[in-house]
């Protein structure tokens, strides 16, 4: 591949400084990097392969020579901005929820639909990150059996809200130890010592009852599996976890799979690991999976309540897989 101009929207965040990271370690062939943010980080800089790279802010005409875009600066950027950056020819992979069910903007999951790269008209959306390690582990269970229906319940790390809200936690955390009452201002509740079932903290809930996070959830896996028959329904909730998002997934098929033919899959799946050794207590956790690429599965078992359903249950690093590594993977693909 030849060296890129590569701008990363974001780069002071969380994600975006995610971002950095992966295009460094991963190696992407970088010609020159654009890091962008708001007025606040004026003045700023990061550091980008042992290099300090001074942070603009993110305007209009930032997107001139810049050969593909990561952005994760909020949605609000994403819709200003993101045409701005395809009219000047620069190819946007975009992080937040923006332009996902646009339909003439690819969801792409590099491991389930890549395919649908090629449909790109200048932006390509990144999908939800609870819908991303979902998915990685549906579709070849899908291939093999068909998926009829999907119950999933999220257990969502508050890396996923930013920067704020993992001092948030942190600072409730601190508060109540020390007796003293938690300050509420990026969640509606404590987060700390808690679970939230609602995610976003605002604007969350539908007119279905649904949150916001769950419809994402239902609608974005029916585009990236390209199958709008698989029937998705989810409880996503906020838990008192730094990063790693942790799921309950229950999965039906119109064809029985055994535990062992879907472990015998998974293994051979990509971007998948398999970590199921009730006996030894080895089954994924999001402690051990921060800092990992891999999406791992454990506890899978056939649900005693149904001919042919399996639990299991998927975890991932929300800010890698969920985010900045899949975005990066889209970048490779280009
Ligand atoms: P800044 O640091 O200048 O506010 P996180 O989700 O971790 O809080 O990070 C959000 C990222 O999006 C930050 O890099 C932030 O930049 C950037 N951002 C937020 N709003 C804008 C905006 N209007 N224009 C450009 N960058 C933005």
């Amino acid at each position: 591949m030849t060296p890129k101009t590569v701008a990363v929207a974001g780069a002071t965040g969380l994600v975006g400084s995610q971002m950095l990271k992966t295009l460094e370690e991963r190696q992407f062939p970088i010609k020159s990097l654009k890091p962008l943010a708001s007025e606040r980080s004026r003045g700023k800089t990061v550091t980008f392969k042992g290099e300090v790279v001074p942070v603009e802010v993110l305007s209009e005409n930032s997107f001139k020579g810049v050969d593909i875009a990561l952005f994760s600066a909020g949605g609000g950027t994403s819709k200003k901005f993101a045409p701005c950056a395809a009219k000047d020819g620069c190819v946007v992979v975009d992080n937040s929820s923006a332009w996902r069910m646009d339909p003439e903007v690819p969801l792409v999951v590099p491991e389930v639909n890549a395919h649908d790269i090629t449909k790109h008209k200048g932006i390509i959306a990144n999908p939800n990150c609870s819908t991303i390690q979902m998915v990685v582990v549906l579709k070849p269970l899908h291939d093999a059996a068909i998926i009829t229906r999907v119950v999933v319940s999220t257990y969502q790390a508050v890396s996923g809200a930013g920067v704020k809200a993992l001092d948030e936690l942190d600072n409730q955390t601190r508060a109540i130890l020390e007796g003293k009452e938690p300050q509420c201002a990026e969640f509606p509740h404590p987060i700390a010592f808690n679970c939230i079932p609602q995610i976003p903290g605002s604007d969350a809930f539908t007119d279905n009852g649904y949150t916001s996070e769950e419809m994402k959830m239902v609608n974005e896996t029916m585009k990236i599996m390209g199958d709008n028959s698989i029937r998705v329904t989810a409880t996503t909730v906020r838990v008192p976890v730094h990063s790693g998002h942790s799921e309950s997934v229950n999965v039906e098929t119109k064809t029985k799979l055994s535990a062992d033919q879907a472990r015998e899959l998974l293994s051979k799946a990509p971007g998948v690991v398999v970590l199921d050794d009730p006996a030894k207590q080895i089954y994924p956790l999001a402690l051990d999976c921060v800092g990992k690429d891999a999406t791992f599965v454990g506890r899978i078992r056939e649900d005693i309540s149904h001919p042919s359903a399996l639990d299991m249950w998927i975890v991932a690093d929300n800010l890698l897989k969920g985010a900045a590594l899949n975005a990066v993977q889209i970048a490779e693909l280009l």
